[in-house]
């Protein structure tokens, strides 16, 4: 089931099924990152200006951060020629189903043929690892491109589903039945923020953190109506440091990009502790702490 409009949720989150937290962590590393080419704007100043001794002094302090809260990395390797291949929240969405205990991913379409030959690698090392990879239908003419723009609700098998610049809405029908699962779906209506984890950072099952210049009214109320705190993120962090494309890992600790001060505030004001993280390299391809992790079960 697909729920555009407030009016038509018919259910309250405690009627949906539970979902433990995922705690492996797989990160890649950025050996071939850089800027290469645009597709979002965040890219367009900054082709080939990525320093890639900083790029991973800045990657390793996040892979420590990861190991220091219990998530124990799994390293992948970045790849010549794919440079946005260290973003490996968007190749896949991992899913778990704790009735089955079936552990998989869903394999991304890529909206631009720049990233298109990421996917396979990481097909490749989830089927080594054990994980069932399913595929969207052949048939199905759409973009899906995995967490950056499909997000899990913390503790329920309920997705949110961002669509417009990246992800079709049509891949949320096909998803939607694939796992089995409900999915309130967003239209962003801002290129800056072109993904869902760039907008939209479920902090735990009642606070969410938001940009909310991305979305339209209906998108607002959507996310108003299932989360009980939503914390307003000052724009300027949100769009140009990346305050929404945080990582709650534990339901207490948020790692973000450093310096988005008005963010930290009303974060240790709801009981979080941010835990900031310098990423400014990743920033300049669009992305941060979100978008370089992807979390299995
Ligand atoms: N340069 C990458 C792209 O535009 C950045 C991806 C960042 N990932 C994210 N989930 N926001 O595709």
């Amino acid at each position: 089931m697909i729920y555009r409009t407030p009016d038509a949720l018919d259910f309250r989150l405690d009627e949906i099924s539970s979902l433990p937290r995922p705690r492996r962590v797989v990160l890649t590393t950025p050996t071939h990152f850089d800027v290469e080419y645009v597709i979002n704007p965040h890219m367009s100043e900054n082709m080939g200006s990525v320093n890639k001794d900083v790029a991973w002094q800045q990657w390793k302090a996040v892979r420590a951060t990861y190991a220091a809260l219990d998530c124990a990395p799994v390293v992948a390797n970045g790849r010549s020629g794919l440079p946005d291949m260290v973003f490996c929240a968007n190749q896949t969405l991992p899913f778990y189903d704790p009735d089955t205990e079936t552990r998989g991913v869903v394999l991304s379409r890529m909206h631009s043929e720049h990233r298109t030959d990421e996917v396979p690698y990481y097909a490749q090392l989830f089927e080594e690892a054990g994980y069932v990879v399913e595929s969207l239908p052949d048939a199905l003419n759409a973009d899906f491109e995995g967490m950056g723009d499909a997000l899990w609700h913390p503790g329920r098998r309920l997705l949110w589903g961002g669509y417009g610049y990246r992800t079709s809405i049509e891949a949320y029908e096909a998803l939607g039945e694939l796992l089995d699962v409900p999915i309130v779906a967003l239209r962003l209506v801002d290129p800056d923020y072109y993904h869902l984890d760039t907008c939209l950072c479920p902090l735990d099952a009642q606070h969410a953190l938001l940009a909310p210049e991305a979305f339209d009214e209906t998108g607002r109320a959507l996310i108003d109506a299932l989360f009980d705190t939503v914390i307003d993120v000052p724009d300027h962090e949100a769009r140009h440091q990346f305050a929404c494309n945080a990582h709650c890992p534990d339901g207490h600790h948020v790692l973000l990009q450093e310096g988005c001060e008005g963010t930290n505030d009303q974060l240790r004001a709801h009981d979080f502790v941010p835990v900031e993280l310098d990423t400014s390299e990743f920033m300049k391809s669009g992305g941060s702490v979100f978008c370089m992790k992807q979390m299995v079960w």
